[in-house]
């Protein structure tokens, strides 16, 4: 009897390995692609039974790919599941030819009890009968015991990032207001420019915990009010290599969250740190927060000088665009400047 096979195309690790244990329990085989050449590659190799395609993956647009899908003679009739965390993305799927549709976050077990009838319908794989078909009452328990597994962890998650932005907390006052406060003016900025970059969850986190690398910065430098020397400067341009490190085993930060952490000091022009990127090179979430770090630094009472209005603080990134700020990141700025005031407005209220 050959075992089925699925086929996952996701650039999301820790996902393709929750599903791949989940259906391998299951008796299923289990590839994963991390980018559409890989899928490529395995499809070549082997037909699977059913394809769980991202619908966001990095570097195409995933509605062309599961079309080109549908068009190829071998993968015409092999039923997809598209994955996304917009229901928006969700209908094109399903107009573009999915069979089904599943918004993220979910359970793999929810998956499993969506993709097993597929399967059958398509008359795919040689479906056993007995214990090989999961039950359904059986099934319902599990999927419960998944969305439970699910909540805890990412209520385990949430405790992690509370603990390390209190840790913030208490080593500069001004540091928790200003991470909540940039983190919901880059939240919306993201929805103007790049709003698929939030399917990633670990971007909000990142956002948040921006500057956590701070808290190997001596308070010397941290809170000294004239200027820094340049060795002074030095050390706590530390921050974002170190605030990297400090999350690089937090598998659920470890995308596009941390590249937040390490390259939000970056500029457009190439003249940012730890790693002198320039333009595209730069990670997208980094570029947006740029913007808005710099928005909050020229707003918020800082021990080195005194804010300026926000009038001049929007002039002056006007002015950066192309040189220090991504022009397009920019041009999204100047579109959601209204917004961002408003949020600006209900934090001083607060
Ligand atoms: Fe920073």
């Amino acid at each position: 009897m050959r075992p089925r096979r699925l086929l996952v195309v996701d650039d999301d690790r820790l996902l393709c390995e929750l599903v791949r244990t989940t259906f391998e329990l299951e008796g299923y085989e289990v590839d994963s692609a991390y980018d559409v050449i890989e899928a490529e590659r395995s499809l070549a190799e082997s037909r699977p039974d059913a394809i769980l395609l991202d619908i966001g993956l990095p570097g195409i647009d995933g509605i062309f790919y599961l079309e080109r899908l549908r068009e190829t003679p071998q993968t015409s009739k092999i039923p997809i599941v598209a994955i996304s965390g917009s229901d928006e993305a969700g209908r094109a799927a399903r107009a573009a030819g999915a069979e089904a549709f599943l918004r993220k976050p979910f359970s793999p077990l929810e998956l499993l009890a969506l993709i097993t009838p597929l399967i059958r319908e398509a008359g795919f794989g040689t479906m056993g009968t007995g214990s090989d078909v999961v039950d359904a009452a059986n099934l319902n328990r599990l999927i419960e015991i998944g969305r439970r597994q699910h909540q805890l962890l990412n209520e385990a998650y949430a405790q992690t990032v509370a603990v390390l932005a209190s840790a913030l907390e208490s080593r500069d006052f001004g540091t928790s207001r200003h991470s909540r406060r940039v983190t919901s003016y880059a939240t919306r900025l993201t929805l103007e420019v790049a709003p698929r970059l939030l399917d990633d969850p670990s971007l909000e986190w990142g956002f948040l915990l921006h500057d956590v690398g701070k808290i190997a910065i001596p308070d010397g430098i941290l809170l000294k009010p004239g200027r820094l020397t340049p060795p002074e400067r030095r050390r706590m341009q530390e921050h974002a290599e170190l605030g990297e490190r400090l999350l690089a085993h937090v598998p659920l930060l470890n995308q596009e969250g941390a590249r937040v952490i390490r390259s939000h000091h970056e500029r457009w022009d190439g003249n940012g740190y730890p790693d002198r990127l320039s333009e595209e090179s730069i990670p997208l979430g980094a570029r947006i927060f740029a913007v808005v770090d710099a928005l909050d630094a020229m707003t918020d009472m800082r021990p080195y000088r005194t804010p300026v209005s926000w009038d001049a603080a929007v002039e002056e990134i006007l002015r950066c665009r192309g040189g220090h700020f991504d022009p397009d990141v920019v041009d999204g700025f100047e579109a959601c400047e209204p917004d961002l005031y408003s949020l600006h407005m209900q934090e001083l209220a607060a």
